[in-house]
């Protein structure tokens, strides 16, 4: 298991080549960084709600848990892992008691992480952009892999700013419920793929993972764009039961297809039909600005929300 971080500031001597196991010394005496044991994941205090903390090594070797701690006091922690669906980056998250942030901690963390054991991957991380946590990955020599847009909308003005969205000669959509499977699951696959080439790239085996979460989508709301052959030209997935907002995703199934933003667009609309019909008012769609249909559909919809900055630390 390896973590190198050239980027992140290393406040306190000794952090970064601890064994396993070990406490690792900071510059500030009282504080003490060591991996996280399973004992401590029944830890909660109120500043780390909704943070699931893991012991270190939870998952694989690549899964690696530190926190912060002083006098027994539990002042933050960081855990990184590789996801099951992209793994040449390790996923970051830090979070520090808000009484003790501004000191360094939230640095030492990232560099206590780095010290449980070698890793050449990037980490990666999502933050709001311009907020607190973009500014920590930026001080901790973040760059920036890609800035997504607002992607909230309300459903009937994101009804209204796609109009009636007419589709090329040919070419319907139909709910996702009314495609097989197997076809489905194919363009499911066929769809990430593509979306995520070059930036985030797949890992081997990604795929049951893929559809593990995809089969959680309403496929009544999700909507497939057929062509004249009965392929899948696009599709949308709708999750109506994600919080804290449904969730709508969109695109082609292949980078290169024919009037793929119509298809978008179209695709789109029944789903947002479909949803609202079934009481939904509000929904984040959840894609990036490296989606060609996609993003210029977006930039037609009257979307509000926070900009999505995807750092990674080299
Ligand atoms: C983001 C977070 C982990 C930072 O922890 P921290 O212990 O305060 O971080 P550090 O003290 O090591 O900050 C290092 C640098 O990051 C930048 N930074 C951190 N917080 C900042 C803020 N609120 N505003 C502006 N810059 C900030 C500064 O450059 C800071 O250096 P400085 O204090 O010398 O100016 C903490 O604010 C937190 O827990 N936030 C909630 C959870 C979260 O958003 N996690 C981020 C997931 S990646």
């Amino acid at each position: 298991m390896r973590f190198r971080r050239s980027g992140a500031r290393n406040r306190g001597p000794g952090v970064a080549k601890a064994a396993k196991g070990a406490p690792v010394p900071c510059d500030d005496a009282a504080v003490i960084l060591r991996p996280v044991a399973p004992a401590d994941v029944e830890r909660t205090p109120s500043w780390l709600s909704g943070f699931v903390l893991h012991r270190d090594g939870w998952r694989d070797q690549a899964s690696r848990a530190v926190l912060a701690e002083e006098d027994g006091q539990l002042l933050g922690v960081a855990q990184a892992y590789a996801g099951r669906v992209h793994d040449s980056r390790l996923y970051l998250d830090v979070r520090v008691d808000p009484g003790r942030r501004r000191q360094g901690l939230g640095t030492r963390l990232v560099s206590g992480l780095t010290g449980l054991g070698p890793d050449s991957r990037p980490f990666r991380a999502r933050a709001s952009s311009g907020s607190p946590a973009h500014r920590f990955l930026e001080a901790l020599g973040g760059v920036i892999v890609q800035t997504c847009p607002p992607m909230e909308v309300g459903v009937p003005a994101a009804l209204a700013a796609l109009g009636l969205a007419p589709l090329p000669d040919g070419v319907r959509t139909v709910p996702a419920s009314a495609v097989a499977v197997a076809d489905l699951d194919q363009a499911v696959v066929g769809q990430y793929r593509w979306q995520h080439d070059g930036w985030a790239p797949v890992a081997e085996g990604f795929e049951r993972w893929l559809l593990q979460s995809a089969h959680e989508a309403d496929l009544d709301a999700s909507t497939c764009a057929v062509g004249p052959a009965g392929d899948v030209l696009a599709l949308a997935l709708a999750y109506p039961g994600d919080a804290p907002l449904p969730v709508l995703t969109v695109e082609t199934t292949a980078r290169r297809t024919a009037d793929g933003e119509a298809l978008v667009a179209a695709c789109a609309l029944r789903s947002l039909d479909a949803l609202r019909a079934s009481g939904i008012e509000r929904l984040t769609f959840d894609g990036h600005v490296s989606d060609p249909h996609f993003a210029p559909v977006l930039s037609r919809l009257p979307a509000t929300g926070d900009a999505i900055v995807i750092v990674d630390l080299p």
